[in-house]
């Protein structure tokens, strides 16, 4: 990166259905935890950047970038920027290019989602925004269908059990037990999950990132410092249908990103221990596990095996991911740094990559975080 930018503060709500606060409420909530984390004072936030993909349907409201610098002293310039489900990860991409650039010294980036103030029609139609209105709107598809569409796909081609793809929510619930900002604090068996509601065959309830309200708030600088130093930031694209593809079994803008990123911080993958990655879907999980290269094509399940059986080398979604911590979804990809961040400091590691998407593999963002202290 051509400047050294850290995180110096971090604050989040719970993540969860809030019927009692307002998007503007879980937003001040995050920044002021964020703000009182950091050692700074908050009229040096020279530059505001919210992530958010539903509120003019979910909470009549555009404009979140001015809203929220109206809760800041001195009323910092602000912006908002949108990707669907990885608008997170596009607005903490956002910041480092203007921090790389010296037009912002020191950066407040927030992520706030507040879905469950409309129906689940109402939402499942929203998000749907995040595929092609054109080419996938008129099959009545959604996404738990999408991506039930990907599992059957999937499970064709590299032979996948229902019982291994139930592993995956085993592992994200079990490690959402230590996590006081998650949506879901409860222990699952993989019986559990294979038993759970059918959603969107073959996929479950279980299987599902749940619809949620939540803010996540990170202070990224270049005129402060702490232990955790940004060390890539990279995105990269895909067609929004799926209709489009090559292979829906893979998603190339998670490989191509990952492959920037690690060529920026002059790494390699079995430099990397913790990671956030977007586990929107169970078997997002799996294929996310293979393009990120921690497992050969049609072997992701194995790394979640190895996970369940607390034998893996890596720290994966140690907060509960998006199925147990919650998806509200422009919140996830900054909950994640502060989750990368946090586990990076807690193992003593030193590099952690946090993964996030919008729609199906849509807009992937890379981030690589380093623990300077280990
Ligand atoms: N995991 C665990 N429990 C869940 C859950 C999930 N994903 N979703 C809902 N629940 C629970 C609720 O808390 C509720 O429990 P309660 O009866 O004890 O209060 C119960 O299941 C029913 O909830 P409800 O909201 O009526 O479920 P639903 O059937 O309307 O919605 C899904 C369930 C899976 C369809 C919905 O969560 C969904 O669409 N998820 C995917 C969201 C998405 O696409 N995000 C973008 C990803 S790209």
């Amino acid at each position: 990166m051509k400047e050294n930018i850290y995180l110096v503060g971090a604050g989040l709500t719970r993540f969860g259905e809030w019927w009692d606060k307002s998007l503007r409420q879980l937003i001040d909530e995050a920044i002021g935890s964020a703000i009182r984390s950091s050692n700074i004072d908050a009229r040096e936030i020279d530059l505001v950047i919210v992530a958010n993909m539903l509120a003019e349907i979910t909470n009549n409201q555009a404009t979140l970038g001015s809203l929220t610098s109206s809760l800041l002293p001195g009323r910092p310039a602000a912006m908002r920027v949108e990707a669907a489900c990885g608008s997170g990860a596009v607005a903490l991409h956002t910041a480092t290019a203007f921090l790389e650039s010296g037009r912002a010294r020191t950066v407040l980036v927030v992520g706030a989602e507040k879905m469950t103030d409309v129906s689940n029609d109402i939402v499942s139609q929203a998000l749907m925004g995040a595929a092609d209105a054109e080419l996938d709107l008129p099959s009545g598809l959604t996404f738990p269908g999408i991506f039930g569409l990907i599992a059957s796909r999937y499970m064709y081609e590299f032979g996948l059990t229902r019982e291994e793809l139930s592993i995956v929510s085993a592992v994200h619930h079990r490690n959402a037990m230590q996590n006081p900002f998650a949506q879901f604090r409860v222990e699952l068996t993989p019986e559990a999950v294979s038993k759970s509601t059918l959603v969107s065959d073959p996929l479950r309830l279980l299987d599902c990132s749940p619809i949620s309200d939540g803010a996540a708030a990170c202070i990224l600088s270049t005129k402060h410092k702490s232990a955790l130093k940004l060390v890539a930031s990279q995105i990269a694209s895909d067609t929004p249908s799926i209709t489009q593809r090559a292979t829906i079994t893979s998603f190339p803008a998670t490989r191509e990103a990952f492959t920037k990123a690690l060529g920026e911080a002059s790494l390699e993958r079995k430099d990397i221990l913790v990671a956030e990655t977007h586990d929107c879907f169970s078997i997002a999980a799996i294929i996310n596990m293979e393009d990120l290269g921690f497992a050969e094509r049609g072997e992701g399940v194995r790394v979640y095996k190895d996970l369940y059986e607390k034998r893996a080398p890596l720290f994966v979604n140690m907060g509960g991911g998006l199925k147990a911590c919650g998806h509200p979804v422009a919140a996830t990809g900054i909950k994640q740094l502060i989750d990368a961040g946090k586990h990076l400091t807690s193992a003593k590691a030193r590099f952690g990559v946090t993964h996030n998407f919008g729609g199906a593999g849509t807009t992937c963002g890379i981030h690589i975080l380093e623990n300077t202290a280990v």
